[in-house]
This record gives C-alpha cells, structure tokens and sequence, in this order.
C-alpha cells in the first residue's frame, strides 16, 4: 500500500478543505494510506503530522481556510530546509507527496525532487489564479465572488454620496481578479498591470482626471485597482486625485477578506475533481507521460484534466490575455 502525504503552503485559498478531502477518500478507496502534514514545508521539516481518515475530512469542504494549516516556509528556499524535508519523507516511508498552493508551493516540489525520488504532485490553488497548466485556480472563484459584494457595496456608499472610490484588489502581480470584479461591478475604471506600467503612470493618471470629470457628474465613479501597481501604493493614487479640488476620493483597501469564507460551488467542484485526479496519477488511471520522480501539476483546461510539468508551469506566466484587454478597452481608464 501507497503512504501519501499531503499539505497546503502558501496564502490559503478557499476550496483547499475539499481537495484534502477529495485526496483522502480517493486515496483510502485505492487502499492507500493518507497524512496530513501541518504548516505546509514545516510540517513536514518538524515532521508534524496527522493520519487522515474518513471522520478527519467530514464537514469541511465548506469551511474556507486549510483544516491543515498553511505557511510561507523560508526554510524551503536554503538546501538546509530541503534536505531536512526530503530526509523527513524518507524515514517516514511516504511514497507520495501532493501539494496544495501557489507557484512557491510549486517551486517547492522542483527543490525536493533534486533530494528524494519519490512521487511529486501539485495542485494549483491560489486566489490570484497566476499559474498556468490550468484555466483557474482553486480559490479564485470564490475570491472574485467575495470582491465582487463587497464592491456592491461600495458603489452604494458611493452613489449616496457621489463620490469617487478607489478599491484595491488582491492578485499579487497580475490583473485575474482586478478584471473580474471590475467587470462583474461595472467599475468605471480598471487599473491592472495589463494597462498600466511604471512608464504610463502619469498618462493613466490624465486619462483618469479626465473621465472623472466627464463622467462623476452622473454620479458614483468606482476604480478598480490592482495591488502592488502604484508607484507610492493605492494611498498615492488617492493623494493625486483629492489634490484636484474637484474630486473628493475615498480608498477600500479588501485585503485578507478576499482570501477567507466559504468556498463558492465552482471552487469545491474544482478542488474536488483536481483532488481525485490527483490520486488518479498515482494509482495511474491518468497517465502523466513523464518520469515518476518528475513533479507534475494536475489543472483543468477547458473542461479536461490535464498534468502538466512542474518545471514547465513555472516556466510560462498566465497574465490576463491581452485579447481579453483590449476587448475590454472600454471599461479601463484609458479611453
Ligand atoms: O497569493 C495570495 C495573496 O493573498 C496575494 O494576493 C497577496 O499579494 C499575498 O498573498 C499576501 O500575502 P500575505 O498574506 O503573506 O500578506
């Protein structure tokens, strides 16, 4: 029989709850054996661990978070960490380890697979949907879906008053979720790393200026704007805007509450059909056409399951499509 281990690392991403659940049925119905590791890498570096069963996995798929526990674990990135992980995977006889995270997560089993000859699978979750080898990643869903109320919201304080608001978004160094929910929320303005970059600031800035003022008089005026993009941060671009004595401009700042709650149907799906998939390249009901000591990722791509490279999903970046942009055009502030 098969140990296999499991772990989540990284931001946690609601729908990690029902692909360790999905993992540990599938597994224990190949006759598999199961553990859960806690605090993603360090679990497995201080050896903290549990033995999942059917009861350790019952009433969570609905709980947002990671009944795991997850970290960014700095000790992964070092050989010290790695060779510690590996040696803990050895003396514990686990043939199996499946990952549950982002693209560090990822980078994670690449490191090990240089130490330990066992089989590495990864599974894509993270809000920010950043990972290519598949369409979404588990947490997205509900992500923009928790953006999108709270920016409901938002527009109604701001209709009242009509006022210009600035959201910031989640999404690290792409644009998934600022797209989506400005989208989803008819925000007057999109500011993302698709159309705006360290060198047409001031040019966005102008554009912005202006349509505020042709448009505000209609009254709430909603920008959407993706973190770690401003120069002097989200706080910067209110200055600018309320040094205009016409423009009075408040900042929501979403934060962690895009990270939290519930997970929405399509994540519990995907977490759920990726988990199972999972185990299926195990016991070798998908075939992964790779050596089994190379990491591979699980992901789904137009409605298939497919197992891509490690290597090669962090070779390749999955920025918001520029198609997908300039089809757009019309809802971002340069117009
Ligand atoms: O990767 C998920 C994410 O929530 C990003 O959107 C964000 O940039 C980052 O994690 C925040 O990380 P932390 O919770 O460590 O501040």
């Amino acid at each position: 029989t098969k140990r296999i281990a499991v772990l989540t690392s990284g931001g946690d991403a609601p729908g990690m709850n029902s692909a360790i659940r999905a993992i540990t049925l599938s597994a224990l119905s190949s006759g598999f054996q199961c553990f859960g590791f806690f605090h993603g890498y360090n679990g497995l570096i201080n050896q903290e661990y549990t033995e999942l069963n059917t009861d350790s996995v019952t009433d969570i798929t609905q709980l947002g978070g990671t009944i795991l526990k997850s970290a960014r674990c700095p000790a992964m990135l070092g050989p010290s960490g790695v060779l510690q992980a590996a040696n803990a995977l050895r003396k514990l006889h686990i043939d199996v380890l499946i990952v549950i995270g982002g693209d560090g997560s990822l980078k994670g089993l690449q490191v090990l697979a240089e130490h330990w000859q066992g089989q590495l699978v990864g599974i894509p979750a993270t809000i920010d949907n950043d990972l290519s080898g598949c369409d979404n990643t588990i947490g997205f869903s509900t992500a923009i879906n928790t953006a999108t109320s709270a920016i409901d919201k938002i527009r109604d304080t701001a209709n009242a008053f009509e006022r210009v608001f600035i959201t910031e978004v989640m999404g690290r160094h792409n644009g998934h979720i600022a797209y989506h929910v400005g989208i989803a929320t008819g925000a007057e303005a999109i500011i993302s790393f698709e159309n705006c970059t360290a060198e047409n600031t001031s040019q966005v800035l102008a554009h912005l200026k202006n349509a505020i003022k042709h448009q505000h008089q209609h009254g709430s005026f909603l920008i959407i704007l993706a973190e770690n993009l401003w120069p002097g941060g989200a706080q910067a671009l209110q200055t600018e805007l309320n040094n205009n004595a016409d423009i009075n401009c408040a900042l929501c700042v979403l934060g962690h509450i895009q990270r939290g709650g519930a997970p929405s149907v399509e994540d519990r799906m995907l977490a759920t059909e990726l988990g199972v998939a999972a185990v299926e390249v195990i016991n070798g009901n998908i075939k992964a056409n790779t050596d089994v000591a190379t990491p591979v990722m699980v992901g789904k791509i137009h409605g298939a399951i497919v197992v891509t490279e490690v290597e090669k999903v962090l070779n390749m970046e999955k920025p918001v499509s520029q198609e997908w942009v300039q089809r757009y055009q019309h809802y971002l502030a340069e117009r």
